[in-house]
């Protein structure tokens, strides 16, 4: 049920998002595009402001201030069609303990009216097998593992065909057999033309799959742009992503103080 794309050429935007918490800003003012059939990687450390960030582009929670566009629609004020376009992949994935992985496939098929019969089937029973999920004899999602509610969540999405995916730590959790599947699946996915942001704290799967990234630090974007693009925005043409994610995030308190840990005790 691949949704027709709007014509224009920026498949995800972020117009200047805020989320506060009281006193605590959460993402301040975080604005990036995405153009159709990138991957792009979303990285920051732990608390920097990337599931925010990821829950506010796909309409689950309620920016403080700025808008959030996918294929030209926002997401708020045009939300079906935004969400008709939209696979979006939590944390923790939204899955149904209740049901079976077959099952549970079939309820999100029917909930956006994909149309019954063989083709839909034969979707289905490939992305089953592909994720290794295909005989489990009747066990319940409940009884998954995190790695399997992941594989499923992902199986979700991808049997609707949506054309933007916004996944928050997709890897998270799976073996190295299945990341690389799920790796290899979303080159696959992106040279067909679907657009991807995921989120990530492990720079080894950003640097492996993502031709550019956007860098939150602390509820800011600290640096846009090909690893090309941040070595010499860094000024160090050899650097490894981890050497630039480290320079662009760390504060000079932190490095301090790891340099202080390090020393050569006297
Ligand atoms: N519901 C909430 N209430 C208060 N603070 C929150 C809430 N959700 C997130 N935060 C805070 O916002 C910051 C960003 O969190 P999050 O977006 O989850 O980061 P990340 O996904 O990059 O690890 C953190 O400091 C976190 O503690
Ligand atoms: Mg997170």
């Amino acid at each position: 049920m691949a949704v027709p794309a709007s014509p224009g050429s920026i498949a995800i935007e972020a117009q200047d998002l805020v989320k506060r918490y009281g006193v605590v800003r959460a993402v301040d003012g975080v604005s990036f595009q995405v153009r159709r059939g990138e991957i792009v990687g979303f990285l920051g450390a732990n608390g920097a402001g990337k599931t925010t960030t990821l829950r506010m582009l796909c309409g689950l929670l309620t920016p403080t201030s700025g808008r959030a566009l996918i294929d030209g629609f926002d997401i708020f004020a045009q939300p079906l069609e935004a969400k008709a376009r939209l696979g979006y992949l939590d944390e923790e994935p939204f899955v149904h303990p209740h049901l079976t992985g077959r099952e549970f496939l079939n309820y999100i098929a029917d909930l956006y009216r994909m149309p019954r019969g063989p083709k839909r089937q034969q979707r289905m029973e490939r992305l089953l097998g592909l994720f290794e999920l295909a005989d489990r004899n009747g066990e319940l999602i409940g009884a998954y593992s995190h790695g399997m509610k992941q594989k499923i969540g992902l199986a979700s999405l991808l049997i609707r065909e949506p054309s933007v995916l916004l996944l928050d730590e997709p890897t998270n959790g799976l073996d190295p057999r299945s990341a690389r599947l799920v790796k290899d699946l979303l080159e696959e996915l992106a040279a067909l033309g679907t657009t991807v942001l995921l989120s990530t704290h492990i720079l080894e799967v950003a640097q492996a799959l993502c031709k550019r990234v956007a860098i939150i630090d602390r509820g800011h974007i600290v640096a846009t742009g090909t690893i090309d693009e941040l070595r010499a925005q860094a000024g160090s043409e050899q650097a490894s992503l981890e050497d630039l994610f480290l320079k662009l995030t760390a504060g000079p308190e932190s490095r301090e103080l790891i340099e202080r840990l390090l020393a050569p005790k006297l």
